[in-house]
């Protein structure tokens, strides 16, 4: 690969800046320096100023076409309507955002929407079976387990999550044997560990924990029945 000198990337860079301010294609100056396909790529962009995306959310398919900075948080927020998962700092630090991808729980105000090309997304909205709650939803109001409600989307969505990666044996910072194979227990602490990245500015913690706790138990004691739990989704 040939090197590039200080002075070309410089250049270079003045090119691309100036290009994409007045909306000239570029591709043709950064050939040299970036390679024929990448060039055609950053062309398309500076021209269109969207990138395509297919993703799946909640059962639903959906192409859009999009600006590569946009996070899956606004994505699904701002382009998909589905207002359900919540913005609280937009710094990964809240948790309000959390929705799964692939299963796995994600802060979606840290991610890039395209990073999630044919995934298949689940929010708040998609874990109801019509007009039948999650279990976790249930729990939640029986244990009351939100106030205002904020975060309430995101702490289900990591609940859930969270019973699963359990189900499965992961272990967290707290799990005193690790030598155990098998499910995880999930006792007070365990699920306060597990949860600990999703804050509750309410203060619903208590009911919170019960709620997850009361679904992790079930889930557990049908596993053992027939082998399969309803909290994962
Ligand atoms: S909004 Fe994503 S972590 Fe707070
Ligand atoms: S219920 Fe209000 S922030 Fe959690």
């Amino acid at each position: 690969m040939a090197e590039i000198t200080r002075r070309e990337f410089v250049t270079t860079a003045g090119v691309i800046t100036g290009g994409l301010a007045c909306g000239i294609p570029v591709a043709a100056r950064q050939q040299n320096l970036i390679g024929a396909a990448s060039a055609t790529e950053v062309s398309e962009q500076a021209a269109t100023g969207s990138v395509p995306l297919g993703l799946t959310v909640n059962g639903q398919e959906h192409r859009v076409n999009i600006d590569p900075r946009v996070t899956l948080l606004d994505l699904l927020r701002e382009h998909l309507n589905l207002t359900g998962t919540k913005k609280g700092c937009d710094h990964g630090q809240c948790g309000a955002c959390t929705v799964l991808a692939n299963g796995r729980r994600i802060n979606s105000c840290l991610s890039l929407a395209l990073v999630h090309d044919g995934e298949q997304i689940t929010t708040i909205e998609g874990l109801a079976h019509g007009e039948e709650l999650h279990p976790l939803q249930a729990a939640f109001i029986e244990y009351d387990g939100f106030q205002c409600g904020y975060c309430t989307p995101g702490q289900i969505c990591s609940a859930a999550a969270l019973i699963e990666e359990a189900r499965r044996g992961d272990a967290s910072v707290v799990t005193a044997d690790l030598s155990k194979s098998g499910p995880a227990e999930l006792n007070v602490e365990e699920i306060r560990e597990r949860m600990s990245g999703n804050i509750c500015r309410c203060g619903a913690y208590p009911g919170i924990v019960q709620a997850v706790q009361f679904v992790s138990r079930k889930t557990s004691a049908r596993s053992h029945g027939n082998g399969v739990g309803d909290a994962a989704v």
